[in-house]
């Protein structure tokens, strides 16, 4: 029995997923107003990902509209009606895929009327009535950002406070105040407007600056200046500490230093490294310049892996040594170099009595409170005896802290006065839904709290100082709580990396970058995904994966500061100590009892969220989800991972279809098979539709003749849209799952329930039977080539076996050696690879032309030339009557090819023509050269295989 789909939507047929990819990888590297930076997550979706995603799930496939594409074909009286509704969809769908492509780039974000387009069309699709979305999974906010962009209401909701707050922070508060006035006197006529959230930002910049100072005139005398050779003095920037541990050598004894590496400065004429010397048994540190005398890699720091070495006796100390010092009396630490603003670079310097005494204070009071998880996923530092979140910091770090965090309670009261003389109406605090005065001052305190939080992310024992950079290295390079041996301490109140006010200039920035307008909708709520309801929105997420982060242990790192300084606004979702943990969708081994017991938890947790989803479920709609790839697990086929097809089976068991699967990444995909043959994407989006509860029962033999009649055409809709060839496989199991998921279940021959591990084998076995089929489409020279590079690639082979496989094609090895793509002799052949064919090759001046020669050639010249190369020998390739579009699949046949037989760089080159054909195409119509050629002279193929 057929069922009825509703609407297919455009991410559920093609998307210009490639370009979607680039713009995420190139999303990585923007660091100015990223809303991201507002407040440190783990493992962000990009932006253009989610912005894509979201639109594409909404939006019609152009499919959809055939009837009105027949009426209008009959109106206009075409001849082939089919014909003219196919170039219609096909026009249609590059019509969005041009929208898709100009709206994730993020140099088009302040295109009003772009945006304005994108929000027409989704108008367009859903009757104006475009359905709320709700990300239960929000972490840093990216997909409920996204979609408020696209004009929808937004539902964000997480487990997880920090994550809550940090969505307040996007999609609740601006709207709220967009289009006001600063309230910081004499503010508000700096500018004659205040659009958007540029008032707020304004506040923030000017009510933090205020913080600043203030903090400066209480703990400024925690941070003396360096006083240079020359006498004069410059801003301290860092100090660079070791830790220190007792020489377990009787004889010795010292307080040996703990260095991972001695270098300050690396950039060329400016070295500098720290040079130790052992006096009267104490270590002193002086600063070295000469080149020739710096640490060389093997002999570079005291510690590592493996242990640490005295400097003084050369002693050998095992970790375990240290560990159990560190937990019995505690680790020191000593002041190795400081590093100052100099003129026009760093100047590093040795340690000083004043500098010293100034870091040795007592601990304050009032710190947060919070223990350290005994165990968690990640975390190094306890075993050294750390065991508080305020072990993570040094006693003048503290100070700074507990300073900022106390400021900002009292900054909330100084904007609360400010925003009083504009306005009378105090109104409801923030969480109860205010807008006035008594709001306001509670939403420029969250941002000015969660400034404070994201400072601490600085201003820890875990950063570092990078010698090559010669800056600061910030803590949570990765998600872990790691273990560093030599420290860097920021400069807290002056301008530089580690400081209040560059940390308020960024978050000052991401809200002047924001788009709100007032008019939307955005609610951030804490919630446990496994119990909340899931009506009246569509759902777009990213669920936990397995252990791959943890995210509320490494989260009370910034929960304790947030409670600290905002407990007073938010008290019920500051309420709890630390970050609450038994419902967090985690395979957490420490917390569940081991690995088996964490595993299931993890998957058990995750179908129940999915059976819950499935029963709140609107069917216009398809949900979908992002599910985060570990490369570790694939098999040598790159395509069996057990996390992968469990979840697929959870989902599937849930009551949901799976109608596609889009590999998504933010790493290039040509430096990805670069860097190995790991082509994988870093995430795939999965679309979902609800099963109808009555979804009937097939047997094996059907499902295989369903994947084989339907399986071509959604192929040859993916190669239509240019998908990377390195995509495609992954793409295709969308399809293929879709007429998978869509029955309640399959039965094998011995009556067995049939499993996604043996529908995804099946999917993959098709999928290569249907790009074999295509070769139908090449002339015999062309399959010859292709079935001599599948089974020996470039390399050199017998002749007799070229010439029996020539005979079984109807081909002959010397037509081919005639025609340029292979050479022959001493009883061998062996194929040209694209880098051996010669320059400037010109299709017209060529009588014995095949695909094959055609394909090598475009992909040497798009690499060699680029575009424009390409597109001429396209054109004048066609110009000689060859098919480009069998060309096209060709290409993507060679990528296939290439990958299995681990060809790295033709895969990249063929990968790189198959996904760049619409432009090569586009560059094909300017060429000057691409004029027709008369019919007697175009060819024909049966003529070439004489030779
Ligand atoms: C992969 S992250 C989401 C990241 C997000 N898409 C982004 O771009 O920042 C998954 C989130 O699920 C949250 N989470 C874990 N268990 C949860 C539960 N039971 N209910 C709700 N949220 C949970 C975590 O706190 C985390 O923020």
């Amino acid at each position: 029995m057929e069922f009825h789909v509703p609407k297919r939507k455009l991410i559920e047929v093609a998307l210009p997923l490639e370009k979607i990819n680039q713009q995420s990888a190139r999303e990585k590297s923007i660091r100015h107003g990223h809303p991201s930076t507002m407040h440190l997550w783990w493992a962000r979706r990009p932006l253009a990902t989610a912005r894509a995603v979201l639109f594409a799930q909404l939006v019609d496939d152009p499919s959809e509209n055939a009837p009105e594409y027949r009426d209008e074909a009959e109106r206009r009286e075409e001849r082939d009606v089919d014909a003219y509704v196919e170039r219609r969809i096909i026009s249609e769908r590059e019509r969005l895929f041009d929208l898709i492509e100009r709206m994730v780039d993020w140099d088009n974000l302040g295109d009003e009327e772009l945006f304005d387009q994108v929000r027409a069309e989704i108008m367009r699709s859903t009757d104006n009535n475009p359905p709320a979305i709700l990300d239960p999974f929000a972490g840093g906010g990216t997909i409920p950002l996204e979609a408020q962009r696209l004009g929808l209401e937004a539902h964000a909701s997480d487990l997880n406070p920090v994550a809550v707050l940090i969505n307040k922070a996007l999609i609740e508060i601006p709207p709220k105040f967009a289009g006001r006035d600063p309230v910081f006197p004499d503010a508000v006529g700096q500018r004659n407007s205040w659009p958007k959230a540029s008032g707020l930002a304004e506040d923030v910049r000017r009510y933090g600056s205020w913080m600043r100072d203030e903090a400066d005139k209480r703990i400024g005398h925690l941070y003396p200046k360096a006083t240079l050779t020359d006498g004069s003095t410059a801003t301290v920037i860092a100090w660079i500490w070791a830790r220190t541990v007792t020489c377990p050598n009787p004889a010795c004894g010292i307080s040996m230093p703990l260095v991972r590496s001695w270098w300050l400065g690396k950039k060329k004429g400016k070295e500098a490294y720290v040079v130790p010397s052992v006096r009267d048994g104490k270590v002193a540190f002086t600063i070295g310049h000469d080149p020739s005398a710096a640490p060389i890699k093997d002999s570079d720091g005291t510690v590592g892996r493996a242990g640490a070495t005295c400097i003084s006796c050369g002693t050998g100390v095992s970790l375990e040594y240290v560990r159990l010092q560190s937990r019995e009396i505690g680790l020191g630490a000593q002041l190795m170099a400081v590093v100052a603003d100099g003129p026009s670079s760093r100047i590093y310097l040795p340690p000083t009595d004043e500098h010293i005494a100034a870091a040795d204070l007592p601990m304050p009071q009032s710190l947060p409170q919070g223990a350290l998880p005994e165990k968690a996923l990640s975390f190094r530092v306890q075993a050294y005896g750390m065991v508080a979140w305020v072990d993570l910091f040094t006693n003048r770090q503290l100070a700074a802290l507990t300073t900022f965090s106390d400021l900002v309670v009292e900054v909330r009261e100084k904007v609360f006065r400010d925003a009083a003389v504009a306005s009378r109406i105090e109104g409801e605090r923030l969480e109860r839904g205010g807008a006035d005065v008594a709001a306001y001052a509670d939403a420029v305190a969250t941002y000015l709290g969660m400034s404070v939080s994201k400072f601490a992310a600085r201003n820890n024992v875990m950063c570092g100082w990078e010698s090559g950079m010669d800056r600061l290295r910030g803590s949570f390079q990765r998600q872990a709580i790691p273990m560093t041996w030599d420290y860097a301490e920021a400069m807290p109140l002056t301008g530089t990396g580690g400081s209040f006010s560059a940390v308020i200039s960024s978050e000052a920035e991401v809200l002047d970058a924001f788009f709100h307008q007032g008019t939307e909708i955005g609610i951030a709520t804490q919630q446990d995904a496994a119990t909340r309801t899931y009506s009246n929105a569509v759902v777009s997420t990213d669920p936990p994966y397995y252990d791959n982060i943890g995210y509320s242990d490494l989260s009370d790192f910034f929960y304790v500061w947030l409670r600290r300084s905002l407990k007073d606004l938010y008290p019920d979702l500051l309420s709890t100590l630390l970050v609450p943990k038994a419902e967090e969708l985690v395979a957490n081994p420490h917390r569940h009892g081991g690995k088996d017991a964490a595993r299931e938890f993890f998957e058990d947790g995750f179908e129940d969220v999915f059976r819950l989803a499935r029963l709140g479920v609107q069917n216009d709609f398809p949900a979908t989800v992002y599910y985060a790839f570990k490369q570790a697990e694939t098999d040598s086929n790159g395509v069996a991972s057990t996390g992968w097809e469990t979840l697929l089976a959870s989902m599937i068991q849930a009551g949901w279809m799976i109608t596609a699967t889009w590999p998504s990444r933010s790493e290039m995909a040509s430096r990805m098979i670069a860097s190995g043959t790991n082509a994988l994407a870093s995430s795939i989006v999965l679309a979902l539709r609800p099963r109808p509860e009555d979804a009937p029962i097939i047997d094996r033999r059907t499902l295989l003749s369903d994947l084989r009649s339907s399986l071509p055409e959604s192929l040859r809709v993916l190669q239509q849209g240019s998908i990377a060839p390195v995509d495609l496989a992954q793409a295709a199991i969308g399809p293929g799952m879709a007429i998978f998921s869509r029955h309640s279940k399959i039965l094998e021959p011995n009556g067995q329930k049939m499993g996604v591990r043996d529908a995804l084998r099946a999917i993959n076995a098709i999928l290569d039977e249907v790009l074999s089929e295509q070769e139908g489409d090449f002339d015999r020279e062309t399959r010859w080539c292709v079935a001599w590079f599948e089974s020996h690639g470039f390399e050199v082979s017998s002749f007799g076996e070229a010439e029996t496989l020539a005979n079984a094609k109807n081909a002959s090895i010397s037509g081919l050696a005639r025609s340029g793509v292979l050479s022959t002799g001493g009883g061998k052949v062996k194929l040209f690879e694209p880098a051996e064919l010669p320059e400037d090759y010109d299709p017209r001046a060529d009588d014995h032309l095949s695909l094959w020669e055609v394909v090598l050639h475009m992909a040497k010249a798009l690499d060699d030339k680029g575009l424009d190369a390409a597109g001429l020998i396209l054109a004048r390739a066609e110009g000689r009557g060859l098919d480009m579009t069998a060309a096209h699949e060709l290409a993507y046949r060679l990528y296939a090819i290439s990958e299995k037989r681990g060809l790295t760089k033709p895969g990249i080159l063929f990968n790189a023509l198959g996904s760049s054909w619409p432009e090569v195409r586009s560059a094909a119509n300017s060429a000057e050269s691409a004029q027709p050629v008369d019919v007697a002279d175009q060819l024909d193929f049966d003529s070439l295989t004489e030779g």
